[in-house]
């Protein structure tokens, strides 16, 4: 809900939700090394804002658009603030981040770390994922001691990705469809989590070649009377993949989280992608747009300090 606040700076006018996995199941977090839940904290109120994968020990990958209005304090904490209805930053609470989680009811010990840093691509464009580098790295205080995400071109490659190419996967605790609400959960302790799906979802989905891919949104932004609000949108295929034609989907809530491709010779999975955006969640041959991790590596690799295991693609 307070999503959609700020992403309604860019589709607020185009009357459009976004969702989270449509057409998704119950997914293994075993299957997603590294998957986590970026969360704002309000007194005992947590909130589910975004994917992420943890992809160190010390750092994790979301959006750029999830955090773009939080701040450093102190120094050392992340605070997110969120616009009031006069567009006006209020300060919300601290960031955190619960890693490998399959039902965000249930985290173990170990698992749930502040947010002391945050790191936004410098060719971000505030309230504008759809304009790309839609990417953030977040440093968090602590040590994750668990499974990490392989990135593509960074510490992992993944089979041809021209067709036919392996499907791929999105995860995350976002949204079924366009229309459905949050789910909510009280503890014991008096802890309230509010989440979209507070069990982590996973969904395939067909890979759309770049030029396909811009030559759908382009139509769709014609057939929504988009043209205002999106003039010079587009999908540029070096730096973003576009998956999904419609049915399964990644939606509200997705965002930040992990698109993979699987096999890899057995090696297991390897991220490509970071739900970015898309045009409502799970229309017909609607893809979704997702940040193409490989292009990304050089600068990942500089700002974490992650040392390449995979030669870097050309930047
Ligand atoms: N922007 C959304 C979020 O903040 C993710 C949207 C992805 N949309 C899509 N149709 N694939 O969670």
């Amino acid at each position: 809900m307070r999503r959609s606040a700020r992403w309604g700076l860019a589709l607020a006018t185009l009357a459009l939700a976004t969702a989270c996995v449509v057409a998704g199941r119950d997914a293994d977090p075993a299957d997603w090394p590294g998957i986590a839940s970026m969360q704002s904290v309000s007194g005992r109120d947590f909130y589910h804002e975004c994917g992420a994968t943890m992809i160190s020990q010390s750092w994790a990958l979301t959006a750029a658009h999830c955090v773009e209005t939080a701040r450093i304090e102190g120094g050392r904490r992340a605070i997110q603030y969120v616009p009031d209805a006069d567009g006006q930053l209020v300060r919300f609470g601290p960031m955190i981040v619960t890693i490998g989680a399959g039902d965000l009811r249930r985290v173990t010990k170990g698992t749930v770390f502040p947010v002391k840093g945050i790191t936004v691509h410098p060719g971000y464009t505030r309230g504008h994922p759809e304009r790309g580098n839609d990417l953030a790295l977040l440093h968090i205080d602590g040590a994750w001691t668990g499974p990490v995400a392989r990135l593509d071109g960074l510490t992992g490659s993944v089979d041809s990705f021209d067709p036919p190419y392996m499907e791929l996967m999105v995860a995350g605790y976002g949204k079924t469809g366009e229309q459905a609400t949050s789910q909510e959960a009280a503890s014991r302790s008096g802890r309230h989590l509010t989440a979209p799906m507070m069990v982590l979802q996973q969904a395939d989905l067909p890979k759309i070649g770049g030029e396909a891919c811009k030559a759908r949104i382009a139509e769709l932004i014609t057939q929504y009377g988009l043209q205002d609000d999106y003039a010079g949108v587009s999908v540029t295929p070096d730096t973003q993949i576009c998956a999904g034609a419609g049915y399964a989907d990644s939606c509200q809530g997705d965002s930040g989280g992990p698109l993979a491709q699987w096999g890899n010779g057995g090696a297991g999975p390897v991220q490509v992608g970071v739900v970015s955006w898309g045009l409502g969640c799970g229309r017909q041959d609607s893809p979704g747009v997702y940040m193409r991790v490989s292009a990304y590596a050089g600068w990942i690799a500089r700002e974490t300090g992650i040392t390449p295991t995979v030669t870097p693609a050309a930047p």
